[in-house]
């Protein structure tokens, strides 16, 4: 067995400095280990210049994974890396990129919701090869549970994780997935957590356990993916990426930072209701950073769907008159939140925004009081049930019946698909926003076909500068 069989990965790029992974399985308390960068030039063969390398150790506390940070690289470009071990073994050479430090163009990835054994991870596979400069993972890297559709995928343990030696056992199975291998050794990866990475809806802090499960999965978390700068327990995950003066991505936790609990009790939630999904220090984030933005375009990326979902009106128990059926779980649990945030953007010119969680695909324009707000993308699941799926095992009724409902309560659809798994691809340059979805066949057998669907291109008005993106089709 190959001390490297959960491969390489990188993550946290900049234009100088980029972040790179590996785990070692060995009986040894501590593993020491060799990282070797090497410059690729426009043919893809290495240069003899420009390269790195540096001792590193790989340590049972944590998993035996091990992040590093290799600096002083050159922006905007490729680099293949790997790690060698004792005894001449060497793991396998992966790809990664330093961000561009001027101009772009800028392509990123978006991924979420990979359930191990409901399906193949071949959306993964296919987003390897877009040759992304940066990968968003908007979470669920992993399910707890131990559901499985797919005989030869049975998740390992075969039971639900809840402590951290379930959840290191989980992220041993996922990384040993070729096809999750590949994209790690494609491109950098920035992740967000969501609920899944520890327990659905996310434990409640008031209970010891709970709290205990809560610090086991994310603990576990932060040593599979490729982060370094984020490895206590006291930092939070929020990001913000300025990307060769080009777009300002702001990478944010709606999940576990500030998120009070929503209402469990059913679609009743009023929008004056006060419960917070962002803590304070997280919207002084925002706000600084939309407010100094001068980036012609800017990206917003959280785990769950910020536009409002309307799936119907049922009477008020609480005040005369009809109350919207919503999905609380998402921003339409947090109302107020939601205004604030509108209120924010509009006085801070256009955004895109990009969610996950819902397992199907939208994209769709936002307005707030009469005036088009922003665009929302929201990035359907590697493999996790499709809303769809999800409807017809709760309900028994048609998701079409369904996508009838969505379409005549909400406004500004341009696109929505809630049968397919698949991912997203936005290309950024100065003038220009791309937004594309790549949507599977299937998930049942690895040589699926896709459809490649261009959802809009924004189109940068340039005086003035920050008034508005447009849509042109
Ligand atoms: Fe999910």
């Amino acid at each position: 067995m190959t001390m490297f069989r959960h491969g390489v990965a990188s993550g946290e790029p900049c234009p100088t400095s980029v972040s790179l992974w590996t785990r070692v399985s060995s009986a040894e308390p501590e593993v020491p280990l060799r990282w070797v960068m090497e410059r690729e030039g426009a043919d893809g063969r290495p240069h003899s210049e420009g390269g790195r390398s540096g001792p590193a150790v790989a340590s049972f506390l944590d998993d035996h994974t091990v992040t590093v940070v290799a600096n002083d690289l050159s922006p905007g470009t490729w680099y293949r890396y790997w790690f060698e071990g004792p005894g001449g073994t060497r793991s396998p050479t992966a790809h990664t990129r330093t961000l561009p430090a001027d101009g772009g163009p800028v392509r990123i990835g978006f991924t979420c919701c990979a359930r191990y054994g409901l399906g193949h991870f071949t959306a993964y596979r296919m987003l390897a090869e877009e040759r992304c400069d940066l990968i968003v993972h908007l979470g669920d890297y992993i399910y707890e549970d131990a559901d499985s559709w797919v005989t030869e995928r049975l998740p390992d343990p075969p039971y639900e994780a809840q402590t951290l030696g379930d959840y290191r056992r989980r992220y041993s199975q996922h990384r040993r997935d070729t096809d999750l291998q590949a994209l790690h050794h494609a491109a950098p990866m920035i992740p967000v957590w969501d609920d899944h990475d520890v327990a659905d809806g996310a434990p409640r802090e008031s209970d010891i356990a709970a709290r205990q499960r809560y610090r086991d999965g994310q603990q576990a978390w932060r040593e599979w993916l490729p982060i370094n700068s984020r490895r206590s327990a006291d930092d939070g995950i929020d990001r913000v990426i300025s990307i060769a003066g080009v777009v300002d991505l702001v990478v944010f936790d709606a999940r576990f930072s500030g998120r009070q609990p929503h209402d469990r009790s059913g679609p009743r939630l009023e929008p004056h209701q006060r419960r917070q999904i962002l803590a304070d220090s997280q919207w002084d984030l925002l706000e600084a950073t939309l407010r100094s933005s001068t980036t012609p375009w800017r990206i917003l990326a959280n785990q769950v769907q910020i536009g409002p979902m309307r799936l119907g009106y049922l009477p008020s128990i609480r005040r005369l008159g009809m109350r919207p059926v919503v999905n609380p779980d998402q921003w339409d649990g947090y109302a107020h939140e939601r205004r604030r945030l509108y209120e924010l953007l509009a006085a801070t010119g256009p955004s895109l925004l990009v969610s996950g969680d819902l397992h199907s695909t939208w994209y769709r324009t936002l307005r707030h009081e009469g005036r088009r707000l922003a665009q929302e993308l929201t990035v359907t699941s590697v493999s996790g049930e499709t809303y769809a799926e999800a409807f017809r095992m709760r309900t028994h009724v048609s998701p079409r019946l369904l996508e009838r409902l969505i379409r005549s309560f909400n406004e500004g659809i341009r696109f929505m698909d809630l049968y397919r798994h698949g991912y997203a691809v936005v290309d950024v340059s100065t003038e220009h926003l791309d937004a594309t979805v790549v949507l599977l066949d299937s998930v049942a057998d690895r040589s699926s076909g896709a459809e490649r669907v261009a959802l809009a291109r924004l189109v940068r008005r340039v005086a003035p500068l920050r008034s508005s993106g447009t849509v042109r089709s």
